[in-house]
């Protein structure tokens, strides 16, 4: 792919892409490099910079010496520097998004959006940097208080904030660390997902010319299996916002220490069909929210729970608009492209096969070419079936038909999971009541479940996360309130006027 930005040509010589510490690109001292190839047709994308122990050192040492100078800088000025990164980010869309497309076969038209999607998100990050204002109160409301005490409670950094990223949304979902933890005074350490490395490391050039100094926004790439376990357990990173597989996120938590979490991780969200579902609908939403990036996303609907009278018109609609996706190249904006790599596509297969053996019927799909999987839709799955529990994340969507709707939420609950759930009805009392009932950290009412609008708390609960992120909610959680109290003097009393005859 050809580069005709010129600003992008300082991170990189022909193919091999550098790291970014204190404001400088720079080449691993390891000599070694990782190959990033297109998953659609193998070929190669770049190389990314097996970086060091000692390099992740340095990275963290830039980026403790700077977050004094940066908390010091006005949030106002730190809220311009993130809107000035959100007009590079538009000016570069079509060139990141083509680039992120060639390195984990999004279709173009989403990569673009993803690029743009991030620019959203920085440019309402500024936006609210009302919600680092602090507050004064008294301390006469409790007894034992009075009004002598005064606390004055504002908002200060955590200090470095390790931010690590998937490879779905590997600018997005960085992007979406990055821009809260910046906000807030913090200093950033990025650790991108192997996949998805070149296009995230653009954020490096993207801060860079919007204004972050030099050592408050640094990259590290390489191998999560070698410095992955020496990042996170790094006595200098104050918080770590990871997203990931709930595997990674559980040994994360394992092996951070004390330190404040932010993880979002995997999902099983179950779409419960009720009788009275509107189907145009509920077809249409299982179908984009089941197969919209090959279904590699934590939020896609990973399992459909349909009620007696609606599950045989149900399933048949839903493999009439499956059977219209279209395949293929990622670059002509196809429904269906290449799964991440081929290890993943066998995995997938695996929980078919699994599914085949214990006597599902496959309605359509089952078909593999490359990295291709043909989007799948399996019926009559039991809870015997590994595809009824495990993460597929490709696409595969498993209909487990259902008597009852307690049936329906012991199912959806049983999973270890609990990202999101849905319901499907026109009985909005009903859904609410089954709402309550769904261990999950978000329940769609006639939709599929999905992370956005990015100012929405996005939670998950059980083995799907810790914490809330979205824009608010994320500030909060990147920084920490600072809490000063005012013993007035006796004095102060007598200056009072307040004699009731
Ligand atoms: O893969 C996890 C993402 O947070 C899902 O985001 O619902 O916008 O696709 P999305």
């Amino acid at each position: 792919m050809i580069n005709k930005i010129q600003e992008f040509n300082v991170m990189r010589e022909n193919l091999n892409y550098k790291f970014f510490i204190n404001g400088e690109w720079r080449v691993s001292t390891s000599g070694k490099t990782i190959t990033i190839k297109n998953p659609f047709n193998n070929e190669i994308v770049g190389n990314i910079q097996a970086c060091t122990k000692e390099e992740v050192d340095q990275a963290i040492i830039n980026a403790k010496q700077s977050v004094n100078c940066w908390e010091n800088t006005p949030i106002r000025e730190r809220a311009e520097i993130l809107k000035k990164a959100a007009n590079l980010m538009n000016k570069w869309s079509d060139y990141l998004g083509e680039l992120l497309m060639n390195e984990n076969g999004k279709p173009l038209k989403s990569a673009i959006s993803e690029i743009k999607r991030t620019a959203l998100i920085f440019n309402a990050t500024a936006e609210a940097k009302s919600e680092l204002v602090g507050t004064t109160m008294t301390g006469d409301i409790l007894e034992g208080g009075s009004r002598e005490k005064i606390s004055i409670t504002y908002r200060v950094p955590l200090g470095v904030v390790l931010c690590i990223g998937p490879f779905n949304y590997p600018f997005n979902l960085t992007g979406s660390k990055i821009a809260p933890a910046l906000l807030t005074g913090n200093s950033v350490v990025m650790k991108p997902s192997t996949e998805g490395s070149i296009t995230a490391s653009h954020l490096g050039i993207i801060l860079d010319k919007a204004g972050v100094p030099p050592g408050v926004f640094n990259i590290i790439t390489g191998r999560g299996s070698e410095i992955g376990d020496y990042l996170i357990s790094h006595p200098d990173i104050n918080m770590i916002n990871f997203t990931g597989s709930s595997k990674t996120g559980k040994h994360l938590a394992e092996v951070a220490g004390m330190i404040p979490l932010l993880l979002e991780l995997g999902g099983k969200d179950a779409a419960i069909v009720l009788n009275d579902a509107d189907l145009k609908k509920t077809v249409k939403s299982i179908v984009s929210g089941a197969f919209s990036y090959n279904g590699q996303r934590c939020t896609a609907v990973k399992r459909v729970l349909p009620m007696p009278d609606i599950a045989d018109i149900l399933i048949e609609k839903v493999v009439e608009e499956t059977k219209k996706l279209s395949i293929g190249d990622p670059a002509e904006n196809k429904s269906i492209g290449p799964l991440i790599n081929s290890n993943q596509c066998d995995y997938v297969q695996e929980l078919i096969d699994d599914a085949i053996d214990k006597g599902v019927e496959v309605k359509c799909g089952n078909k593999r070419e490359g990295n291709i999987l043909w989007p799948t839709v399996l019926d009559k799955v039991t809870v015997d079936m590994r595809i009824a529990w495990e993460e597929q994340f490709g696409p595969v969507v498993p209909f487990i038909r259902v008597k009852t709707i307690e049936e329906a939420i012991k199912i959806s609950n049983d999973s270890e999971y609990g990202l999101q759930g849905m319901i499907f009805t026109n009985n909005i009392d009903l859904a609410l009541n089954i709402a309550q009932e769904l261990e999950v950290g978000t329940v769609q009412i006639n939709g599929q479940s999905s992370r956005g609008p990015d100012h929405f708390p996005f939670i998950g609960t059980k083995a799907s996360g810790m914490g809330a992120q979205g824009i608010k909610y994320s500030i909060k959680n990147m920084s920490r309130p600072k809490v000063i109290v005012m013993n007035l003097s006796e004095k102060g009393k007598l200056l009072r006027k307040c004699d009731i005859d």
